[in-house]
């Protein structure tokens, strides 16, 4: 019923109609901050709305929010419009609309892809609440570069974890049905290495083997597009000289051809109008002919297909059979949408009011805040503070603030419902210590006064808690940073703080791993906050008084110096690797040693793990079998914790380098004390393939290495090998 009622609507469509349906711009009507984010692109449908929406002349909107007024705009479509093609209506949900979960990087380093289910879920009821069916996340880029700002959306340096957290937020969005009201279209984005931009500047041209797209960029990618994910978004950069809203290898042979994808490619904001500055186009009908022959079916806020493709098609320089072919994916997701059947559905007022900032909604913010936290060191066991009996100095600029808990790219948050730093911990102490809040600096500038009354503060205090790190502007788009440290008027303060000599905990919020330095860095205590969300207080809260035992874990290594980036701890083998021989001649810096700070997977709870040596099921693994690698680990400390237990492998000779390790698996275990478990993790030889010069997926037989571990960098290696047959 779909298919014909689809090809009767593509028959009866104008050319004109059928270029609406493939251009979306941004809801200016329905103002939202969002409005600031592109200020100098694209004509913005304000008092036009209505008008375009009646002629057909969009597919639908985005970042408009409330469901009365999308209702109302539907209307018009659905009773106004000649062909009655109900709107889609879209908005960037990265990580929460109303309430704000933490940032998608924070949120991987919880190491929990049932979480960000849930938290991709409740961000889809919310959002389906507020009239939305369309969300342009999550973002699955890989980021291995800690300069470039949009690190922070994504979920870290490791394609397996990034897979992982991928399929999981896709189903979360998803839901069960797309059709089921509360259930949004995701949108892996950004089609694709815009993670690999050079130099991590934000846009960048990107230069890369095939063999790294495909087993580090694309591999997110695969997995949401196998998971159901039915849009993804082409991205700004281009890749080896070719614009990815031009790239018809990747979009149309890869996707479409050799992944049998059934969705809709958005081009992302004027990327397609993009490809006159990046020189492949001459003119805006030029860009349009070729992003619609590469693959990107719909044209975002350019305007360019409404005023093209009418014209080509018209001179014969398109062919209309391919404007029909991006019409049918784009009328085949409303109808998987539902949108068909009840264009109403998710616009309903009544509902938007029942679901929005739900005590439910906070509960599952507040739970996945707490597990985004990381625990990077805690000499004398300073954490857990504790509640009573001691005076608290809270320093730095987010003690008390409330405009940098949501982080990048959540421009719906509401600020009014928010945890500062200053209330969690109110709410845990009363009355019952001292709490001495001052900023000490502003986040880029000193502040008049301000060091002085900091370190006047930590004289009467018994511990001081420095709340520093970077501002929710300075990672995102755009936001690529040279030095990834501290700022420079708050690592001042830091110094002057430490020098009093209290005992210090860093709380460190940050979209990126930063270079600790000085102060900063010889702490005692140090807990990666990232941006948190609307519960950024409870959570830090709960952590820094022992109520949560911390249990995240980095999704991307903490550089020695911002000089080592890129910087992943899954690199290839040098043929002069440091540490092998005497220090000269090596591949090396001259300042640094080549091990991060504190590596991939790092993260310290307030107990104690032991791992025993993997035990394997076989030392030979045969071409067809499986091998269980097995692991005790016991909680040896004093108190229940949460550890994530990571598998990785090694390919110890091949016809290509290989990473130094590579994750294939990981757990999460609650023990209590005293108590041990048997990890079990199973490898195929699917586990041990990869891209080889002719770009095979294939294992080659011989020996592999296989840890078990806390971190990319530790535990004890067994050997086995893949047999040939
Ligand atoms: O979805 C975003 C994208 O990530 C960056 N450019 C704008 C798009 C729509 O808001």
């Amino acid at each position: 019923r779909a298919e014909a009622h689809i090809e009767a609507l593509i028959a009866q469509m104008t050319i004109e109609e059928k270029a609406g349906q493939l251009s979306i711009f941004s809801d200016m009507t329905r103002l939202t901050p969002q409005a600031a984010i592109n200020p100098e692109a694209g004509p913005p449908v304000d008092k036009n709305l209505a008008q375009r929406v009646r002629e057909g002349r969009l597919i639908g909107v985005f970042n408009g929010l409330g469901a009365a007024g999308a209702r109302a705009i539907q209307r018009i479509a659905v009773e106004e419009s000649r062909m009655k093609i109900p709107l889609i209506f879209g908005a960037d949900v990265l990580h929460g609309l109303y309430t704000v979960f933490p940032i998608p990087l924070g949120e991987a380093a919880s190491f929990d892809p049932q979480l960000a289910e849930r938290t991709a879920r409740a961000a889809a009821i919310e959002s389906t609440a507020a009239g939305l069916h369309w969300t342009f996340a999550p973002m699955v880029d890989i980021g291995r570069d800690q300069r470039w700002g949009r690190v922070a959306e994504g979920s870290g340096e490791d394609p397996y974890l990034g897979s992982q957290l991928a399929v999981a937020r896709v189903r979360g969005f998803q839901g069960k049905s797309l059709t089921d009201e509360d259930s949004m279209l995701a949108c892996p984005k950004h089609f694709v290495a815009y993670g690999a931009a050079s130099g991590g500047m934000d846009y960048n041209s990107v230069e890369m083997s095939e063999q790294t797209l495909h087993e580090v960029y694309l591999a997110p990618f695969k997995a949401a597009f196998d998971a159901g994910a039915l849009s993804t978004m082409s991205s700004f950069n281009d890749i080896n000289g070719v614009p990815m809203s031009a790239n018809r290898k990747l979009m149309t042979e890869l996707l479409r051809e050799q992944w049998k994808f059934r969705g809709m490619v958005v081009s992302d904001y004027t990327a397609d109008q993009e490809l006159i500055k990046h020189g492949v186009a001459r003119d805006d009908r030029e860009a349009a002919k070729i992003a619609i022959l590469a693959g990107v079916d719909i044209s975002m806020q350019s305007d360019l297909y409404n005023l093209h493709l009418p014209g080509l098609v018209k001179s014969g320089e398109l062919p209309m059979a391919v404007v029909d072919e991006s019409v049918r994916r784009v009328l085949r997701t409303k109808y998987l949408l539902g949108l068909f059947d009840n264009p109403y559905r998710s616009l309903d007022p009544e509902v938007e009011k029942r679901n929005i900032m739900t005590p439910q909604l906070r509960a599952v913010a507040r739970e996945s805040a707490r597990a985004s936290i990381v625990l990077l060191k805690n000499e004398s066991n300073l954490l857990p503070l504790a509640r009573s009996g001691q005076k608290i100095a809270l320093i730095g600029p987010f003690g008390a603030d409330i405009k940098n808990l949501a982080g990048p790219w959540a421009p719906f948050g509401k600020s009014d419902h928010v945890v500062s730093v200053e209330q969690g911990m109110r709410a845990v102490l009363g009355d019952k210590a001292s709490l001495t809040v001052t900023p000490g600096s502003l986040i880029e500038k000193p502040l008049e006064g301000g060091i002085e009354a900091a370190v006047a503060a930590a004289r009467a205090a018994d511990v001081v808690v420095l709340a520093i790190g970077e501002g929710q502007d300075m990672s995102g788009e755009a936001q690529s940073r040279t030095q990834i440290v501290v700022p420079e008027p708050q690592q001042q303060l830091a110094e002057a703080v430490a020098k009093v000599g209290k005992p210090m905990v860093v709380l460190l919020r940050n979209g990126r791993a930063l270079a600790l330095e000085g102060a900063v860095r010889d702490a005692q205590a140090i807990l990666v906050t990232w941006f948190l969300g609307t519960e950024t207080g409870s959570a830090i809260a709960d952590v820094l008084f022992g109520d949560y035992s911390p249990s995240g874990r980095l999704p991307v290594s903490f550089p020695q110096d911002s000089g080592q980036q890129p910087y992943f701890y899954n690199r290839r083998t040098t043929g002069r690797p440091q540490g092998d021989g005497p220090p000269a001649f090596k591949a090396r810096y001259r300042e640094v040693s080549n091990e991060a700070l504190y590596a991939f997977g790092h993260g310290l709870t307030y107990s104690r793990f032991n791992y025993e040596r993997p035990r394997l099921s076989t030392e030979r693994l045969p071409w067809s079998g499986t091998l269980t690698v097995t692991a005790k680990i016991t909680n040896t400390g004093e108190r229940e914790a949460e550890e994530v237990v990571q598998l990785y492998i090694r390919d110890c000779v091949a016809s290509m380098t290989r990473p130094i390790r590579e994750l294939k698996g990981f757990r999460k275990v609650r023990l209590p004390p005293g108590a041990s478990t048997d990890v079990q993790f199973t490898l195929t030889r699917q586990d041990l393939a990869f891209y080889n010069l002719e770009m095979q997926f294939v294992a080659e037989p011989g020996e592999f290495d296989v840890w078990v571990a806390p971190s990319a960098t530790t535990g004890v290696s067994r050997r086995f090998v893949l047999n040939a047959s």
